[in-house]
């Protein structure tokens, strides 16, 4: 294990690479990473980089993102089985069809979504700013896609009309009410934080509804000790190591993302050393992708400013 990491850090320093984690990936991952982050920070940070390489360490949309953010450098994903069944759950004929349903309507994407999808979409949005992306197109009217319960939280901040795609991330549908009142029964004083992708009945139940950054960034201005985190277990890990006197409660051990433990030292080290599996977007459909991600980062900042 030392070795490993000893040879990772070395190849990193001698081709100029950056590693990218995102907050559900294996502990050493997150460990050996430059930055460790949510998606909207993750694709800021890819757009950002001056490094040759970047070394995606998430599944494959946020890879994608990388690419398309940065189309000169080189962006590996270590294991090309890192997906994202809820990207899988609309196409670029599915937009097509409700664009020719909703005339006038914009269509906002999650960014969990394919390159061919974005370039599709007017605007791209992350679970950290959707409220913010909805609120600042033209049209009264916005097609959200593809997460149902990302869609729904936002319906409730919004004056515009919504018509959402029926997606869902199996991960965060895993979780229960039952396993939260359960929880919360054990922890009676404790604070329930949740990822907006978790059903609206269990967002019912949340003090705290935010993106995965959000939810550390809570944990350490909040004066509760306890916490029943809501969303994909391996973000328990920078949760301790970043507050390590609070104490933190998985609201299930059912949500466990498989797709984001495909990356770990050995495919890093590999992809590192071999360059690949190299992520590829055609450039016809990058340049598209790109304008709807490109929107996204240029509202974010304006809104964070
Ligand atoms: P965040 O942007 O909150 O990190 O969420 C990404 C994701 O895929 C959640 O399932």
């Amino acid at each position: 294990m030392e070795n490993i990491i000893a040879e990772i850090n070395k190849l990193k320093i001698s081709k100029k690479a950056v590693i990218l984690s995102h907050n559900y990936q294996l502990p050493e991952i997150q460990d050996i990473a430059d930055f460790v982050g949510d998606s909207l920070e993750l694709s800021r940070n890819a757009a950002d980089t001056d490094a040759n390489i970047i070394v995606f360490c998430g599944v494959n949309f946020m890879a994608e993102t990388a690419k398309i953010l940065s189309p000169k450098k080189t962006v590996l994903l270590p294991d090309l089985r890192s997906g994202c069944p809820l990207a899988d759950m609309v196409t670029p004929d599915d937009i097509k069809k409700l664009r020719e349903e909703n005339p006038g309507a914009e269509v906002v994407c999650y960014i969990n979504t394919s390159a061919e999808v974005k370039a599709e979409c007017d605007i791209c949005c992350t679970s950290s700013n959707a409220v913010d992306i909805v609120n600042s197109v033209n049209s009264d009217m916005v097609i959200f896609l593809p997460d149902r319960n990302l869609g729904n939280y936002v319906s409730k901040h919004t004056k515009k009309k919504m018509i959402i795609w029926n997606g869902y991330c199996p991960t965060h549908e895993n979780l229960k009410i039952e396993d939260v009142l359960e929880m919360k029964k054990l922890y009676p004083n404790a604070k329930f934080v949740a990822h907006p992708e978790c059903t609206e009945d269990v967002l019912k139940l949340a003090d705290k509804i935010t993106s995965t950054s959000g939810i550390i960034k809570y944990v350490k201005t909040d004066p509760s000790k306890d916490f029943i985190i809501g969303t994909e277990t391996a973000i328990l890990h920078r949760l301790k190591k970043e507050s390590p006197e609070k104490n933190f409660i998985p609201a299930s051990r059912k949500m466990y993302c498989p797709n984001m433990k495909y990356n770990n030292l050995e495919s890093l080290y590999e992809s590192l050393l071999n360059e690949e599996p190299e992520m590829e977007v055609p450039e016809k459909i990058r340049q598209k992708a790109y304008l709807t991600i490109k929107k996204m980062l240029d509202v974010s900042k304006i809104i964070v400013s």
